[in-house]
């Protein structure tokens, strides 16, 4: 195996997915956030309040560096915005295999509507806003998530398919 990257935006279900992934590949799975969490001892909505989205950012950065550089095989779900700092993208696809849960915007805005509370980007938006917001930001981020070296749709995702998939092309 190898590190797999599970890019995409908030709500694409890179965390559900990782999940499944990991118990049938049967590696470890990490939620890029939830490792944040740990290390710090802050909420991702305690960072972003108290220190704000940049500092964010380095600590989201340092925290790939140090899975990576832990070298195991593992399949690690990212944030959704992950791979738009600090060359992150270009350090994924250059330190395992990454994959963009792609799904529309609409999708999304459905999806996220009542799970926004958690997300600091999100929260404090009503449904028309969150629809124009994610629309807007979905597409500035696209040029990076198609960086991916695999493109898979995430709505009705198969994590079956997926796992034949990545054990034909090792
Ligand atoms: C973010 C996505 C979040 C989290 C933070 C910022 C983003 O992760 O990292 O709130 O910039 O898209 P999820 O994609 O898991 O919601």
């Amino acid at each position: 195996m190898a590190i797999l990257f599970l890019i995409g935006y908030m709500g694409s279900g890179k965390s559900t997915a990782g999940k499944k992934l990991a118990a049938k590949l049967q590696v470890e799975f990490v939620d890029l956030d939830k490792f944040i969490e740990t290390e710090t001892g802050e909420s991702i909505n305690a960072i972003f309040a108290n220190k704000g989205e940049n500092e964010f950012r380095a600590l989201e950065n340092n925290a790939l560096k140090k899975l990576i550089n832990e070298n195991k095989d593992r399949v690690i779900a990212c944030g959704g915005g992950t791979p738009c700092y600090y060359g992150n993208m270009e350090l994924m696809n250059n330190h395992g295999i990454s994959i963009y849960l792609k799904m529309s915007a609409d999708a999304l805005a459905s999806r996220l509507i009542n799970a926004k509370d958690k997300r600091p980007l999100l929260a404090n938006k009503n449904e028309e806003e969150l629809r124009n917001f994610i629309t807007e930001h979905l597409e500035k981020r696209e040029d990076i998530y198609h960086q991916a070296q695999y493109i898979v749709k995430g709505k009705n995702l198969n994590v079956d398919e997926m796992v034949d998939f990545l054990k034909s092309i090792k």
